[in-house]
């Protein structure tokens, strides 16, 4: 099969290396990342014009594509490829506004009923956002409706500081989007489930933690995500078996609202969820593979991943996918200031780094395998495979001697202090 992938980030390259175990791939990247172009046959710079990457699928004789990243999944490109009769394994346009549009996900879960919704309030003028804010006490998530590449959400009592700051912030995504988003905050674990659907079944995948916050102990600002983990068992020891079955239903009722509404959902579901003392709660629900997340899952997957994909396509996924029962613990290396004030930096990556037990996947760099040049992104993604997510994160710990260069790591993600502390509550 020849297998087009669009994005050239550390989950992109994740998902190029399951392609390459068994078939062809041809890739549309915005960095010239040296793990997926030295994997593809034919690469091609993403453009926002759909019709060139059509051109390029076409030229390539395309058997089935898939894109990785929200930003792309936005544009018309899964519709035009559609229309072109190239099989996709991702959502259309419309569909992906489940992510897109957090006014859709919210509008879709009040109407079909759906459990776990979050109180919330959509605010279009200034006037109703300072009555919100005087006739309302207590705290809120502000969120704006589009993507935020997981740095625009800002809650109260975390990131934003009494009343007059949120009004500020709330004011400022109101003048740019013309609305605004308040969530009542929750306060519990988050834990993210992602799932393969073909619109009427679903697979789902081992449950992962990511952690979001820059600093260790998650303190500091949200980033893009420094780091993810799962177990053996594919729940987490701080997450309950009846919790994760809820979510799983939760994703499952979101995917057939979807249906129903006459906006069937195709490729992977990704619910980011949190166990409160009133229940879980959707955080957010996304159109694609979760990254960090999405490299935990795609590096303990059995089966074939082109496989699935062309079950996505055509209706036919059956819940029979499976995964390797080993704990993975993830750490991005960053640049030096990331999140705040990034600086490029060179990495150099000695061979042999590779094992078993641990991968290493490309993210925001270019140069070569062995000598990387970072952007202001997350540059390298490290995963240790274990027994437990202890042993796991030792492995990632122990294999920093290979990499040589300025950056910057989260050393707790894993640890056993952290676990002790997560399961103690
Ligand atoms: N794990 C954060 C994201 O993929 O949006």
């Amino acid at each position: 099969m020849n297998v087009l992938l669009v994005g050239s980030g550390g989950r992109e390259d994740a998902i190029a290396r399951k392609i390459r175990e068994t078939d062809t791939l041809y890739s549309v990247i915005t960095n010239e990342n040296p793990s997926i172009m030295g994997l593809s046959r034919g690469v091609m710079k993403y453009t926002i014009d759909s019709q060139k990457i059509v051109d390029f699928a076409q030229k390539n004789k395309i058997d089935i594509a898939f894109i990785g990243p929200d930003g792309v999944l936005e544009t018309d490109l899964v519709d035009r490829l559609l229309e072109n009769h190239i099989p996709v394994a991702s959502p259309t346009q419309k569909a992906a506004r489940i992510e897109t549009s957090k006014e859709y996900m919210r509008n879709l879960m009040k109407k079909y009923r759906i459990r776990g919704d979050i109180e919330n309030t959509l605010i279009t003028n200034r006037e109703d956002l300072e009555k919100f804010f005087r006739e309302n006490n207590g705290e809120y998530a502000i969120k704006p409706i589009g993507l935020t590449g997981g740095k625009g959400v800002k809650v109260m009592g975390l990131q934003i500081n009494g009343t007059a700051e949120a009004v500020a912030y709330a004011s400022g995504i109101l003048e740019k989007d013309g609305r605004v988003l308040l969530e009542k905050r929750e306060i519990g674990e988050e834990f993210s489930i992602q799932a393969f659907t073909d619109g009427t079944h679903i697979a789902f995948m081992p449950v992962v933690q990511d952690y979001k916050r820059l600093y260790e102990d998650d303190l500091g600002p949200n980033t893009g995500g420094m780091g993810s983990i799962s177990d053996q068992n594919f729940i987490l020891p701080f997450i309950s078996i009846d919790t994760v079955n809820e979510a799983r239903d939760i994703l499952k009722m979101i995917v057939d609202a979807m249906k129903m509404d006459g906006n069937p959902f195709k490729g992977i579901i990704y619910g980011q969820f949190m166990d409160t003392a009133r229940g879980v709660k959707v955080i957010e629900v996304n159109a694609r593979f979760a990254d960090p997340e999405g490299i935990n899952v795609l590096t303990l997957l059995k089966s074939n991943l082109v496989d699935i994909f062309l079950d996505i396509y055509s209706g036919t996924l059956k819940d029979n996918i499976k995964f390797i029962n080993k704990a993975t613990v993830l750490k991005y290396i960053v640049p030096p200031g990331y999140g705040i004030k990034p600086e490029e930096s060179e990495l150099t990556i000695k061979d042999g780094i590779e094992s078993d037990n641990f991968k290493l996947y490309y993210s925001s760099v270019s140069g070569t395998m062995n000598m990387v040049k970072t952007s202001k992104s997350r540059a390298l993604a490290l995963i240790g495979i274990g027994n437990s997510i202890y042993e796991a994160s030792d492995i990632v710990e122990d294999k920093l001697q290979y990499i040589k260069g300025d950056y910057y790591i989260r050393h707790d993600i894993g640890t056993e202090q952290m676990l002790k502390r997560k399961i103690k509550g």
